[in-house]
């Protein structure tokens, strides 16, 4: 078993990349902040070496930094328009300091001859403000970064000040810099991740892979409290002191995996890739016969006595939906959590499991979470899209749910590929009879087949979804497993559409928003003909006889239900307790085409950034 490593502490998340070789380094680092945006994008940022630092910086995405470059330079000049070859670049999610061209990073120390572009926070900021400014140091933004450049003002760019300087810092980081003179980026690394992107004759810096990709053959991961020196020709690291080697991991996607290929928005390729993130996230892992291979070997002696599902967001809409199916196989004692919410769990032995689940690996409430629930003696398996997250290395066990990289800020693919996991890991640690096994196995491998035809029902889901685009508030109700289907459909409403949506219990409606309903109040019902039918339909008439306009997603033609819903969709059917695949993906399709409607920013809504790092 691995350590935990003390890298759950805040850190935003924000893009950073990097180069150094013989091309222009701007359009380089331009294209380069672009794949990383969705880590953040309220200002961004790039300091360029040509013999002296120059910056350039603005407030919003990475096009309108493009823009003010060519408005500034003349667009027809068509020349590189901070020139040289050595550069850095950043794209921000604001903590410290409101979103403004002062506070993009890069930042400058006094002199301008040091720049950095950081990840992470300061959290001794205020102190070292203090003593910087006494001791002569004027500082330009409201920001905790801007003291790493006043620090590495005073202790130089050679390995052991940049050292010596990040010494002084509380809290994570990933910084890269610029020493003027200088013809390396200096990285390093404590708690939030940075990679090295290996090219011919070049090399560069990113937050992650999107960020060195078209460019790179192959990839390394710092690791905490590692001090890298980047040029062109070499890449050199240090840990203590002491010159390290870190392994190279091979690039096995393409820049098409980072494109929008051909489709408007990255949420509509995300969606419409999910037969093949099922396919892709079964692969290899379940039999005909039902029999499931996880990434983690199970020791039947020391099977749960309880389990505990946790996550944020959509995640913690997985996980809810985990503890339904799990409750159908087992009587252990099964709980799904709010990962922000959850008390730190009393001492257990190992037979108290904690299921973390996050696609990114590092969201702050769910890595803290891993970390007390270890701590707690709680046996912590991550369920998790990024092997070399903070989740993985707190846990003691991953399981890696392969839906590849997501890049819109709304959750789809990996929804799906952590409702995917979870069903495995049920159907690993409570295999049911032969029979019911081999249904469940069979359902479950057909299940991208019914996502596709889901998805051919778009034209359906585009009118409804465009509809809903004059509603002001919106119910989703469901019940039992599609319980959480409804709270999910409801977030994707929320954070792509701007929609005003509530996922309610269909059971609960009367017990109070029954006093919202009326007609310019839409319903969507999600109904699949399980045990909940009945009921649901109960609360459906129910509905209408407030007068409020009923969209029903059910999966069969049902004369009842064409007298009273405006719209009914009659999704693929499935088990029971698939039901959430497919609706998840029904009110995806509603949300992004509502949101189209709408002209909303789909990929990146308003306020929020892909992984939340802060608490
Ligand atoms: O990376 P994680 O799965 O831990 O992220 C958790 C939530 O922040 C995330 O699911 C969020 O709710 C999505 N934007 C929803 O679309």
């Amino acid at each position: 078993m691995r350590g935990v490593v003390n890298d759950t502490k805040e850190k935003p998340v924000c893009g950073i990349a990097g180069y150094v070789g013989p091309a222009d380094a701007l359009p380089v680092l331009l294209n380069a902040l672009h794949r990383v945006e969705y880590r953040g994008y309220d200002s961004c940022g790039v300091a360029i070496l040509n013999g002296r630092i120059e910056t350039a910086k603005a407030v919003g995405y990475v096009d309108d930094l493009r823009a003010a470059i060519e408005d500034a330079n003349g667009a027809a000049s068509g020349a590189a328009a901070v020139p040289g070859s050595l550069g850095i670049g950043h794209t921000r999610w604001a903590t410290v300091g409101s979103p403004s061209k002062l506070n993009a990073h890069p930042h400058l120390d006094c002199t301008g001859r040091v720049a950095v572009v950081h990840n992470g926070s300061v959290e001794n900021h205020y102190p070292l403000r203090e003593e910087l400014r006494a001791r002569g140091h004027r500082f330009r933004s409201e920001t905790d970064t801007e003291v790493i450049a006043h620090l590495l003002e005073e202790s130089g760019g050679s390995p052991d000040g940049v050292a010596e300087a990040l010494a002084r810092v509380h809290g994570p980081y990933a910084i890269a810099v610029l020493f003027e003179g200088s013809d390396a980026i200096t990285v390093a690394r404590r708690g939030s991740p940075i990679i090295i992107g290996l090219g011919h004759g070049e090399n560069m810096v990113g937050s992650d892979v999107p960020a060195v990709l078209d460019r790179a053959h192959g990839f390394l991961h710092l690791e905490d409290g590692d001090i890298a020196t980047v040029t062109a020709a070499n890449v050199e690291i240090r840990h203590r002191g002491e010159l390290v080697r870190r392994r190279v991991h091979h690039v096995n996607w393409g820049p098409e995996d980072v494109d929008k290929g051909g489709y408007a928005h990255f949420l509509l390729k995300e969606i419409h890739e999910q037969p093949r993130v099922l396919r892709d996230t079964l692969a290899g892992r379940i039999t005909t016969d039902g029999r499931v291979t996880l990434d983690l070997k199970l020791d039947r002696r020391t099977m749960p006595e309880e389990l505990f599902f946790l996550g944020c967001g959509s995640a913690s809409h997985a996980a809810m939906v985990g503890e339904t199916f799990f409750a159908s196989l087992t009587d252990t004692r099964v709980q799904a959590l709010e990962a922000s919410e959850a008390v730190r769990p009393k001492r257990r032995g190992p037979g108290a499991w904690s299921v973390l689940v996050s696609q990114s690996g590092e969201t702050a409430d769910t890595v803290d979470a891993a970390r007390d629930a270890r701590r707690a003696g709680h046996f912590t398996l991550a369920l998790t899209n990024v092997p070399e997250s903070s989740i993985t290395r707190t846990a003691h066990a991953t399981h890696h749910l392969r839906a590849g990289q997501e890049i819109s800020v709304a959750s789809s693919k990996t929804y799906l590929a952590q409702l995917a996991g979870l069903y495995l890991l049920g159907l690993a640690l409570y295999p049911p009879a032969e029979r019911p096994r081999r249904k469940l196995a069979a359902a479950l491998r057909k299940l991208p087949e019914a996502v596709q035809q889901a998805l051919a029902m778009s034209p359906q889901l585009e009118q409804l979804g465009t509809r809903l685009a004059a509603a002001e508030h919106a119910f989703i109700i469901g019940k039992g497993i599609n319980y959480p289907t409804a709270l999910e459909g409801a977030l994707k409403f929320k954070e792509v559409a701007y929609l005003h949506a509530e996922g309610y219990a269909s059971g609960e409606l009367k017990h109070g928003p029954f006093a919202l309903l009326g007609p310019d109040t839409p319903v969507i019902a999600i109904m699949p003909r399980d045990d909940t039918y009945d009921r649901m339909l109960v609360a459906v008439e129910e509905v209408h006889s407030r007068g409020a306009p009923i969209i029903a997603l059910t999966d069969c033609d049902n004369a009842e239900l064409q007298s009273i819903a405006q719209s009914v969709v009659c999704l693929p059917p499935t088990e029971p307790m698939f039901t959430p695949v497919v609706g998840a993906v029904a009110l995806q399709l509603m949300a992004y085409y509502c949101a189209l409607a709408k002209g909303c920013p789909i990929d990146r809504p308003r306020n929020l950034a892909k992984s939340v790092t802060v608490h």
